[in-house]
């Protein structure tokens, strides 16, 4: 039989080289458990004399204070370890390189549609929408622009129904906005997309966006147009653009004009962008039709308009020199990230 302090020291060494509780617990139960030598000592003492059971007991008691003592510094070393160890493991290396998040920004037709809506917004306009499937009604029948017309040609379209179309261009909404206002004054743009049976190429594609522009008012007068159309390209293309009006036809103004820009590339001496001439087409625009006016239940003796219809896509290739329309819609991200 080991003797009690043979017996402690072997315990004091098993404790101190345990790895986890568990072991610990094992260790525990091994001198101190029911199957530990410490019970066998234990057994033997009925057969003492009292003194001699009564100095063991003693022993056994300190033996077994000395054991729960180490066990439970041996348990808080353990613990300690492991918070080290996770704490270890789940540290942060700051030297290491972070992953860097790419910043996404609004598509460059977007860009060029905000940038046109600040511009009028800062005139004092109001920035209204219409739907994209329209009524033929609003499209070209209320913008003079009846059955039969040869000026429907031009922009032939999605038809939903023989009613119902997608819309050819952004004008409509200058007719859903004069029902609205009941002869009072108006003062909007209307951006949004529009369609039209066409060609896919380097310049056009079957949809696309436009600005339209539609002021009435009592005293409205092509000077009026005019300088805002100065105004607008100033902002749009530098502070030394000059803008010229050329006669032109719509159905829904008159007299109507295309407008051109002084070319921004070479001022205006003559170049491949402006093709030589010095200018360069941006919209088309007029005075409101009376037709169009009196259709839609407004007072065509006292009230005048003037309206303008730009295209969102043409503005943007001439503004950035891009050379193909397309490049827009196929969203690759070299030409996206260029802009
Ligand atoms: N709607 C015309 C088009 O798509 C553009 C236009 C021209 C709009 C003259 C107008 C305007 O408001 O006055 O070709």
């Amino acid at each position: 039989m080991k003797d009690l302090n043979h017996l402690q020291k072997e315990a004091q060494n098993a404790i101190q080289f345990t790895k986890t509780q568990h072991e610990l617990n094992e260790v525990k139960a091994l001198y101190l458990g029911k199957k530990s030598a410490l019970n066998q000592i234990m057994a033997t003492m009925k057969d003492l004399s009292i003194e001699d059971r009564k100095a063991l007991g003693q022993e056994i008691n300190q033996f077994k204070v000395q054991i729960e003592e180490w066990v439970a510094g041996q348990r808080d070393k353990l613990v300690e370890r492991a918070i080290q160890s996770q704490l270890q493991a789940e540290a942060i290396d700051v030297t290491l390189p972070g992953k860097a998040i790419t910043q996404g920004k609004l598509h460059i037709l977007t860009r060029t549609q905000q940038e046109i809506e600040d511009i009028f917004v800062g005139m004092g306009y109001r920035v209204v929408e219409g739907p994209e499937v329209e009524l033929d009604l609003y499209n070209f029948e209320m913008l003079n622009l009846p059955v039969g017309h040869p000026a429907r040609e031009m922009q032939d379209s999605f038809y939903i129904n023989p009613e119902t179309l997608l819309r050819t261009h952004t004008s409509p909404v200058q007719v859903r906005t004069l029902l609205e206002n009941k002869n009072e004054p108006i003062k909007i743009i209307c951006p949004g997309k529009v369609y039209r049976r066409d060609d896919d190429d380097a310049t056009h594609s079957h949809q696309f966006s436009q600005i339209e522009g539609l002021v009435v008012g009592p005293h409205i007068t092509m000077s009026d147009l005019k300088g805002t159309l100065s105004t607008l390209s100033k902002k749009l293309f530098g502070p030394n653009r000059e803008i010229r009006f050329r006669p032109s036809f719509f159905p829904f103004t008159e007299p109507s004009v295309e407008v051109d820009v002084s070319c921004f590339k070479c001022g205006g001496k003559g170049c491949n962008l402006c093709k030589q001439t010095g200018w360069i087409e941006i919209l088309g625009a007029g005075m409101v039709h009376p037709n169009v006016l009196r259709m839609a239940g407004y007072d065509s003796d006292h009230l005048r308009g003037f309206a303008f219809g730009m295209g969102i896509e043409r503005i943007t290739l001439l503004k950035y020199g891009i050379d193909d329309i397309r490049h827009f819609y196929q969203n690759d991200i070299r030409f996206l990230k260029q802009l």
